[in-house]
């Protein structure tokens, strides 16, 4: 791939903490694609905005250097972002970065929350990577602890309910699965068998074209 295809795109989309970075890290390089986190643009307007800029001024000048910030992973840019994320403007502002770089030759990974529904509406690939939120809130808490960070499993569980209260509620763009998407449900599985079973999934809607 891409093969007979100009370019092909694999959309990702699922609740904070499902698994989907992992999920699209490796499909990306089990099919030799490239790969955007959408999320980080978001972190990255999120940051620019807790230094006191504005979000619409800050969404427009975002440049490729300001999502590789090493700060964008935090709990605190993760919260505002899921704010930042609901002004129109701002998710107007990061469409053409996005939709460019799902086209680009060769292929290209997206996750987020609103790929397959608003960014790549026909991408050739579609899942809904989710997990318990239980089983969200342990592993967003071990990725926290191991980076320093202090914290507890009450905090973040409450942390992941507000985000998926906010990603799927808000008016524009809302976190849904795609019609068109196949739902993966990561919470019995180890993450060799979520990778496994994403790859199968891709592979199944490229040869359905
Ligand atoms: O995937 P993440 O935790 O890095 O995303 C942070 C926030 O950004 C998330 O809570 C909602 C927002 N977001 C969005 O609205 N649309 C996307 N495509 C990606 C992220």
């Amino acid at each position: 791939m891409p093969g007979r295809f100009m370019s092909f795109t694999i959309a990702i989309d699922g609740p904070a903490a499902a698994g989907k970075g992992t999920i699209s890290r490796a499909l990306a390089k089990h099919f030799g694609f490239a790969h955007l986190d959408t999320g980080l643009l978001y972190r990255a307007v999120a940051s620019k905005v807790l230094e006191g800029q504005d979000p619409h001024c800050a969404a427009q000048e975002l440049t490729p250097a300001d999502i590789v910030r090493d700060t964008l992973r935090t709990a605190e840019v993760g919260a505002a972002a899921s704010k930042v994320a609901v002004l129109p403007e701002v998710r107007a502002a990061l469409i053409a970065f996005q939709r460019s770089f799902a086209l680009r030759t060769g292929g290209a990974v997206l996750d987020g929350r609103d790929i397959g529904t608003v960014i790549c509406p026909d991408a050739q690939a579609k899942l809904y990577v989710t997990a318990a939120p239980q089983v969200r809130a342990k592993r967003r808490l071990s990725e926290l602890l191991a980076t320093g960070a202090k914290t507890d499993f009450e905090t973040v569980l409450s942390d992941v309910l507000a985000r998926d209260e906010r990603d799927m509620n808000r008016a524009q763009a809302p976190l849904v699965a795609a019609s068109d998407a196949v739902t993966l449900d990561t919470s019995q599985l180890t993450i060799e068998a979520a990778i496994q079973a994403a790859i199968d999934v891709v592979e199944q809607q490229r040869d359905a074209i």
